[in-house]
């Protein structure tokens, strides 16, 4: 059987109801009701590997990594991390797990980064001379040692998230969680950091869990996927797994460049159409003259084409295969300022 890191049954957690403002009292309006952000979510994460965990925004991304990091208390069922209980053991859990919370402002922008992680190691109770060599290890592992006399007000955004993840493994940690870390950093420096991670498990041995809302980052950086929708994981296993078993149909990729509108009304006639990242997808395997067709009307329509090629199954034709919902969401863009 394999060594299981991380496991949660009918997990549950319910946010109580906002409560109502006085003039809402006043006009007697019903009260609000609780809302249920993990609606029993059983997961098993092997130990060794780098599970995404994809949903779309509100999906409960944040709320299962803060319970398995003993931030959040869960409302009903069980986790364990190393098969130690989340509210029973919650320090020695803390012992083994790492986290790097998304959009997280935690960093000391006027210190460096040696000076940040110092600090970090002062809050960990960790004795001076091993928080010396600790901070060395983490540095070089995240790749910033030659920065590390830097202020971080100085950094990128890419390197700001290294730094946070440089953090994270400071206590040295056998599970680490990363929510959203490539969330706001241009391609090249989400690139970098995805390689960052995948070498986290592949050399250095610990397991991974990473939440993401971007399809193609699962797909490319996950040993295994869970989706996560409304509070529950409604499919787990590899991309290809997944690909094979919610969407085997092929379609004609339609890059545009711009609002694909136009392009959208031409395809429309042909068939079952949506939008994905970077233009549009028709269903199905279509032979190459209607391809061709297809094109030369976009062509007269005016439609400025960036690409129109037959596509195999992607992570997104599953997501929408498995909610009804299209998950448009381009990569970011945007400068590493
Ligand atoms: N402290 C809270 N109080 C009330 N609702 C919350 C709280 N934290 C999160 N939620 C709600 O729970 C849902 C899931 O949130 P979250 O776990 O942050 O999703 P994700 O990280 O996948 O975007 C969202 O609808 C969010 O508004
Ligand atoms: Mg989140």
């Amino acid at each position: 059987m394999a060594d299981i890191a991380i496991r949660t049954r009918a997990l549950t957690k319910t946010f109580p109801p906002k409560k109502r403002r006085l003039l809402e009292v006043v006009r007697r309006e019903p009260k609000k009701p609780a809302f249920t952000a993990l609606a029993g979510v059983d997961l098993d994460v092997e130990r060794g590997e780098l599970f995404g965990l994809l949903g779309p925004n509100g999906a409960g991304k944040t709320t299962l990594v803060k319970i398995l990091s003993t931030l959040l208390l869960p409302t009903e069922g069980e986790a364990t991390v190393s098969g130690l209980d989340v509210r029973r053991d919650a320090e020695e859990v803390r012992k083994r797990v790492g986290v790097v919370l998304g959009g997280d402002r935690a960093l000391y922008w006027r210190l460096t980064a040696r000076e940040n992680l110092w600090y970090f190691s002062q809050l960990y109770d960790m004795p001076g001379a091993k928080a010396k060599k600790e901070i060395e290890r983490v540095l070089a592992q995240v790749g910033l040692t030659d920065r590390a006399d830097d202020r971080v007000e100085n950094y990128s955004k890419g390197m700001k998230q290294r730094l946070h993840i440089a953090r994270g493994l400071l206590t040295d940690p056998e599970i680490l969680l990363l929510d959203e870390p490539t969330i706001g950093l241009d391609p090249h420096a989400g690139r970098s950091l995805r390689a960052l991670v995948r070498k986290l498990v592949d050399e250095d041995h610990r397991t991974v869990i990473l939440t993401t809302h971007y399809m193609y980052e699962a797909d490319e950086l996950s040993d295994r996927i869970g989706v996560l929708h409304k509070g529950k994981i409604i499919a787990l296993d590899t991309s290809a797994g997944l690909k094979a078993r919610y969407a085997k149909e092929k379609a004609l990729v339609v890059r545009v460049k711009g609002d694909p509108a136009a392009a959208e009304a031409i395809l429309r006639g042909e068939g079952d159409v949506r939008r994905v990242e970077g233009g549009l997808r028709l269903a199905g395997d279509l032979p190459q003259e209607r391809i061709s067709d297809i094109a030369a009307r976009l062509a007269k329509a005016g439609v400025p084409l960036l690409g129109l090629q037959m596509e195999e199954p992607s992570l997104e034709d599953v997501f929408v295969a498995l909610t009804g919902e299209g998950l448009v969401d381009a990569p970011p863009e945007g400068d590493d300022e």
